[in-house]
């Protein structure tokens, strides 16, 4: 019997054939060229977790404009042509690889560090978002205070999603993933900590669903039928991790099931455990065990979507792998991807994994420290043969 879920399974994946159900989680890494470019360290980087055998690979979030959306100084954009042509070079690496590539496309909104075109900052609502900035993209002490995102911002922010997703098309990716998750713009319209409007693109959680479903339909008209869109979802912000949804599993199953009808491909659900309850106070005692991915599949069922499923969150092993495709179509792997760039190949060969070590992204998360990191430990990134 063939089978269809555990981690070297393969899968059709809108219109792609994947040989596996590894996926590259999308990692900030604030290597690119101070205009947003792709720096030559980023092709590398990017093809070698294509010849490690993941199957699928997310880039870091890139921001969608020249006006509000970069968050990091060194981030990589997609925003314009010459940025564009940059991309060029990851996809076709990672292409010629065999590996699938799709552009995270992110506006920072209230978690905005470091912006090159704009001074100030913009959120739903005014607000700051918690916590500090973080030390490892550059920042440090509290976000800016963020104002108000006028009409004609909205419609803007918008629009550059829109044009980031077309550049994205013809850059030859092959599908762009939405950042609607780790309290970034599109997760602030979701949430009533950072959404507190009371016009067209805020009120109850549905209403507070407008902004991203605008985003969904602005894309789809700019990329067509055919081409993959998805959005990442979650509940903690990157300063909150523990943050949770108002309204427990019913509202989010709501908020699911129209994300699910909005005409997006995948989506991609993200916490800290992929396995942990989501809600471990809910009233009923069955969705207190659910996850957000479980929660997900529910809902797919019950509308018979045709959503691709990808879960993230703790995966460091074949066993945990395997334990999250029962509930996933895919699995994002994140840190322990890091450690290892050919962890599927890895995992495979039953050759060790490499542990994660946060000194790899301190100070800064850049890959010349990863590199720095790599020489002083005698970790090699892939190891061909060498452990
Ligand atoms: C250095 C670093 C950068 C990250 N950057 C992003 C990002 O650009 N976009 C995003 O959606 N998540 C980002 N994340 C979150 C990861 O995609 C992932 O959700 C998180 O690491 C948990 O998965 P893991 O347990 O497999 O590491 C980042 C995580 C790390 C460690």
């Amino acid at each position: 019997m063939t089978d269809t879920t555990s981690l070297f399974s393969p899968l059709s994946f809108a219109g792609h054939e994947l040989g596996n159900r590894a996926v590259l989680a999308p990692m900030t890494r604030t290597s690119a060229q101070d205009n947003g470019q792709v720096h030559h360290d980023m092709v590398d980087y990017y093809r070698d977790f294509a010849r490690g055998q993941f199957s699928l690979l997310i880039t870091e979030g890139l921001y969608t404009d020249e006006a509000f959306s970069q968050g990091y100084a060194n981030q990589p954009g997609l925003a314009n042509q010459t940025q564009q042509v940059s991309w060029r070079c990851v996809v076709d690496a990672v292409h010629q690889q065999e590996g699938r590539i799709i552009a995270q496309l992110m506006h920072a909104g209230a978690q905005t560090q470091h912006n090159r075109f704009k001074d100030e900052v913009v959120a739903p609502s005014e607000c700051r978002a918690s916590g500090e900035m973080l030390s490892f993209y550059g920042g440090s002490g509290l976000f800016p205070l963020a104002r108000e995102i006028s009409e004609q911002e909205i419609h803007e922010a918008i629009a550059g999603f829109a044009t980031s997703a077309r550049l994205a098309k013809e850059a030859g990716f092959d599908g762009i993933e939405l950042h609607g998750a780790n309290g970034y713009l599109i997760h602030q319209f979701i949430s009533n900590r950072f959404n507190q409007r009371d016009d067209a693109w805020g009120g109850d959680a549905l209403a507070r669903l407008a902004f991203p479903l605008a985003v969904i339909r602005s894309v789809r008209e700019a990329v067509g039928e055919d081409f993959p869109i998805g959005m990442r979802l979650s509940q903690g912000t990157v300063t909150e991790p523990g943050l949770q949804w108002q309204g427990g599993p019913d509202a989010a199953r709501q908020r699911l099931a129209y994300l699910m009808e909005s005409g997006l491909d995948f989506l991609h659900l993200t916490s800290g455990d992929a396995q942990a309850p989501a809600f471990p106070e809910a009233e009923d005692e069955a969705d207190r065990q659910l996850s957000l991915t479980a929660l997900a599949a529910q809902v797919r069922e019950a509308q018979h979507a045709n959503v691709t499923l990808i879960a993230n969150g703790g995966t460091d092993s074949q066993e945990k792998a395997d334990a999250v495709l029962a509930q996933a179509d895919l699995v994002a792997v994140g840190r322990s991807a890091l450690a290892n760039h050919d962890w599927p190949k890895r995992l495979k060969r039953g050759t060790p994994l490499t542990s994660f070590d946060f000194a790899m992204l301190s100070p800064l998360a850049t890959l010349a420290n990863e590199e720095d990191w790599r020489i002083a430990n005698d970790k090699p990134a892939n190891c061909e043969g060498r452990c």
